[in-house]
């Protein structure tokens, strides 16, 4: 899917999806260096959105921000049109996250974490074992969920998360590593549930360092790199802007020159990131921000 070509729906008070950040800035040091830099990025509802980068590159940061657990130093951010510093719990209720490095309640069985969280979020009862039920079979939980979280192994953890993440129906989907640690038959059932959340209008954002995964499964992608957005479009669009076509003239398109025309997104990736990003400072000023197709 092309995102410049797509009509999606505006994220208002009115709509439940997309996510919003404005001018976006968050320093751990009092402002000496800036880990994500005037951050200015759209998330739009209806697709599935993947933040790529380098390790360190911002994008946990970027995601605990958007969930509301850690604040920006600069910028707004807003969900469904709702400003996630002035409305925490409003901005939360539409948000489902899975965290990259979650504290999970050892001593309480699955089905307990699972009705706490239904408690945090509200969910009635008749609601939270039907989604419980229906989840947990579609990630294959089973018998364990009445097994104390100790035992469970690095997988089954994050199969726990995903369902928890989603009793309460949330607008948006925010998955930070999601795949990692998952069997292929969990990862095959997390991805059907990506792709039919974003079909259904949801939002879904996640990162991920798996390159292949995403060409196939985002139909946005975003690069962060040092704290900025260098490039953002879908897999092909990408490809389109820098991998040379049979025939054509560097001259033509000069970022194209680069990559051979059987290149994927893996190599656009390494393109970009290789360098350092233009204009890298330790100031949190206009950064570069590229949205899809305007280079
Ligand atoms: N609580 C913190 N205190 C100080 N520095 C932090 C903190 N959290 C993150 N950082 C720094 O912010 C930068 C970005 O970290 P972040 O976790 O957002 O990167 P990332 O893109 O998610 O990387 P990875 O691919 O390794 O998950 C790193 O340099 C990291 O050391
Ligand atoms: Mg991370």
């Amino acid at each position: 899917m092309d995102p410049t070509a797509t009509t999606a729906a505006t994220p208002t008070a009115a709509t439940p999806g997309g996510i919003e950040l404005e001018h976006v800035g968050k320093s751990f040091d009092g402002g000496n260096t800036w880990v994500v830099r005037d951050l200015t990025w759209r998330v739009e509802p209806g697709r599935i959105t993947g933040l790529l980068g380098p390790n360190g590159a911002g994008k946990t940061t970027t995601l605990r921000m958007i969930a509301g657990i850690l604040p920006p130093d600069r910028g707004t951010i807003r969900v469904g049109g709702v400003d996630v510093t002035r409305q925490p719990l409003d901005a939360k209720r539409r948000i489902g996250l899975v965290p990259d490095a979650p504290a999970l309640y050892d001593r309480m069985t699955g089905a307990e974490f699972l009705r706490f969280l239904a408690d945090v979020y509200g969910v009635p009862t008749a609601h939270r074992t039907r989604r419980m039920e229906e989840l947990g079979r579609r990630l294959g939980i089973g018998d364990w969920v009445h097994s104390p979280i100790a035992r469970y192994s690095l997988g089954l953890r994050q199969r726990l998360l995903l369902v928890g993440s989603l009793l309460h129906d949330p607008p948006v989907w925010i998955l930070d590593e999601p795949i990692v640690g998952l069997d292929p038959e969990a990862a095959r059932a997390l991805k059907d549930l990506m792709v039919e959340r974003s079909r259904r209008g949801g939002t879904v954002l996640m990162t991920t360092h798996l390159l292949e995964v995403a060409e196939r499964l985002c139909d946005v992608v975003a690069i962060m790199h040092r704290g900025r957005l260098i490039a953002e479009g879908s897999p092909a669009d990408l490809r389109r802007r820098f991998v040379r076509e049979g025939g054509e003239e560097p001259a033509a398109r000069p970022a194209a020159a680069g990559l051979p025309a059987d290149a994927g997104l893996e190599d656009v990736f390494l393109l970009l990131t290789r360098e350092p990003a233009p204009g890298g400072t330790d100031e949190p000023g206009p950064g570069r921000h590229a949205p899809g197709g305007s280079r």
